[in-house]
Order: structure tokens, then C-alpha cells, then sequence
């Protein structure tokens, strides 16, 4: 396996979604101070812009307004990214939405949204920047954003958790079929729990057509909201975890130690064939 350790280089390539706020802004700061060529995409262009004014002023950035749930625009990003600076070193398929509600109640336009955005998102970015990065020969690294969601069972949050679940399998499919391969692309997947970030307020960018949300999901969105706010970690944090994830090339990235404590419940509650153990605090 070929250590990235050199992966967040000067010169080097990163593509980033959901640069605009949150986790993606931040490791576009972190990549950028490293002397990082960057190709930044968010569906919110104003967002976008506002993360780039943080940038040093000698950055050389591609700013990227795309909505990743769209192929097509994912795919006119990689062309853009290759046309522009020739390779893509980090790909980091970040952007994502969050939102909950009973299982029973949730809406058609519900699953659409957030696996369009969350699950199909990523899948639309291994499609278009792995053939690409393979063709290429260079060391690349394929970080996926998932979510401790992705590794336990959160009530309240069935759209959230398949998206995220499949985030996770999806991601280590990837790695497996690229060590399979031998090839110089390796992947890692983030599972943070929560962290102060613009994702509470995700409603903002869901697109007016698949408007239809279930009557749970206020009530939801209140709870996550005093969650969230509690969140020890920042994205400042998170980004920092991430690079250092793929200096070390580490393939699980648990940033909130605790999230482990879950998933062995969970594990232990398929090994033993208990019931599953609800390992998620009752009143955040
Ligand atoms: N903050 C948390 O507590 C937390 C925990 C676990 C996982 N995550 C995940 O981290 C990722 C980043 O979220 P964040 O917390 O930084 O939230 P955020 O809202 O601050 O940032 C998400 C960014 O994604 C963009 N975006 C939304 N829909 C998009 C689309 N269709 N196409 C392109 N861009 C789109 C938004 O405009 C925003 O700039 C998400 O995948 C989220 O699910 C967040």
C-alpha cells in the first residue's frame, strides 16, 4: 500500500465539495496554507465565494458551483479540474445534507434529497475522479464524508443513516477493489458525531421541487440543533483530523472517541443476536 504521506504537498491538487461552510471550508483553508491548487464546489456560489475570500490571496483555486447529486455536473467538474491543473491528488466528497423524522413518516422527496446528495454524491465523485486519478499513475487519496450515522443506528434519523451507512460500505468496497488493484489510490472514511457547522440549517439548500417534508422533522431538527451546538470539536478540528488521517494514511477516521463505544454495542449485538442496544442519549 502506498503511504500518502506526501498527499497535501505544495503544488499538489485538492477537489473539495461542500466547500462552502463547515468541514469543507475548513480543509480548504488547511490544504490551501499548505500551498494546495484547489477546486472548490458547492451548490451555494455566495457560500463559495465567501470561502475563497478566506484564502490566501496566491491561491490557485477553481471554484466550482455544482450540485453533486447532478452526475453530469459532477462530471463537468472533473473535466474542469484535469483541463485546468492536470490531476487530482486529494478528493475529498464532503458535501452533505442532514435532516430527520420517524422512518414511517418520512417523504419520497425526503429519501430523494438526501441520498441524492449524501450517497449519490459521493458515488458521482468516485465515478468521475477515480478513472481519471488511475489513468494518471500519480499517489491520490479518496476521502469520503460520512458520519458516526453511518456506523451506528440513530432513531429519528433512517434517511440520515442509510445515506450514511452507504457511505461507509461504499468506501470500503473502494478500498478494497483499489488494493485489489494495486493501485496508488488509497481512501478513507470521516464518521464524526456532532460539530458546529452549518448542517442544521441544511433545509437552505434543498431544492424547492422536493420540497415535501415529513411533519416530524421539526421537532428533530430542534433536538439536533442543541446537539450539535454542544459539539466539543470544531471543523477547524475535523479538518485537521482528516489531514492527518491521510498523512498517516489511516482508512477509518473516528474523530469523537466515544463513537466507538456504539459501534461495539452494535457488533456485539449482532454477534450475540440480541436486540439492538439504542446507544444514542436520550436528551442530548
Ligand atoms: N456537522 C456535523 O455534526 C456532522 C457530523 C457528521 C457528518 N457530517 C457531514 O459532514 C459533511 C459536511 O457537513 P458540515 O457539517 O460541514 O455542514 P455545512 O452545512 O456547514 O456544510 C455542507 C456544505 O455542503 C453544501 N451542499 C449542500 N448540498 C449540496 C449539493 N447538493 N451539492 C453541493 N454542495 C452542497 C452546503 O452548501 C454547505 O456549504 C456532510 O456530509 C455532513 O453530513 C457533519
Amino acid at each position: 500500500m502506498t503511504a500518502s504521506s506526501s498527499i497535501l504537498a505544495s503544488g499538489n491538487v485538492a477537489v473539495l465539495t461542500g466547500a462552502g461552510s463547515g468541514f469543507g471550508r475548513e480543509l480548504a483553508l488547511l490544504c490551501a496554507a499548505r500551498g494546495m491548487k484547489l477546486v472548490l464546489a458547492d451548490i451555494q456560489p455566495d457560500a463559495l465565494e465567501a470561502t475563497i475570500a478566506l484564502l490566501p490571496a496566491d491561491t490557485a483555486v477553481l471554484a466550482m458551483p455544482c450540485d453533486v447529486s447532478q452526475a453530469t455536473a459532477v462530471m463537468a467538474m472533473a473535466e474542469q479540474t484535469y483541463a485546468n491543473f492536470g490531476a487530482c491528488h486529494l478528493l475529498f466528497n464532503n458535501a452533505g445534507v442532514g435532516g430527520g423524522g420517524f422512518s414511517w413518516q418520512t417523504t419520497e422527496d425526503d429519501w430523494t434529497w438526501m441520498l441524492g446528495v449524501n450517497l449519490m454524491g459521493v458515488v458521482h465523485g468516485i465515478r468521475a475522479f477515480v478513472p481519471r486519478m488511475l489513468e494518471s499513475g500519480q499517489p491520490a487519496h479518496v476521502v469520503n464524508t460520512a458520519s458516526a450515522a453511518g456506523l451506528v443506528s440513530v432513531p429519528g434519523s433512517s434517511v440520515y443513516c442509510v445515506s450514511k451507512h452507504g457511505v461507509v460500505t461504499l468506501s470500503e468496497c473502494l478500498h478494497h477493489e483499489l488494493r485489489g488493484e494495486n493501485a496508488a489510490i488509497n481512501v478513507s472514511v470521516l464518521c464524526p458525531a456532532f460539530v458546529p457547522t452549518g448542517i442544521v440549517e441544511s433545509a437552505r439548500n434543498r431544492p424547492a421541487s422536493l420540497g415535501k417534508v415529513n411533519p416530524s422533522q421539526a421537532d428533530f431538527a430542534a433536538r439536533t440543533r442543541k446537539a450539535i451546538a454542544s459539539g466539543r470539536l470544531t471543523a477547524a478540528d475535523i479538518a485537521q483530523a482528516v489531514a492527518d488521517a491521510v498523512a498517516a494514511n489511516r482508512f477509518y477516521i473516528l474523530p469523537h472517541e466515544r463513537i466507538k463505544q456504539g459501534v461495539q454495542m452494535r457488533l456485539q449485538d449482532i454477534l450475540e443476536d440480541r436486540q439492538p442496544t439504542n446507544t444514542v442519549p436520550k436528551k442530548p
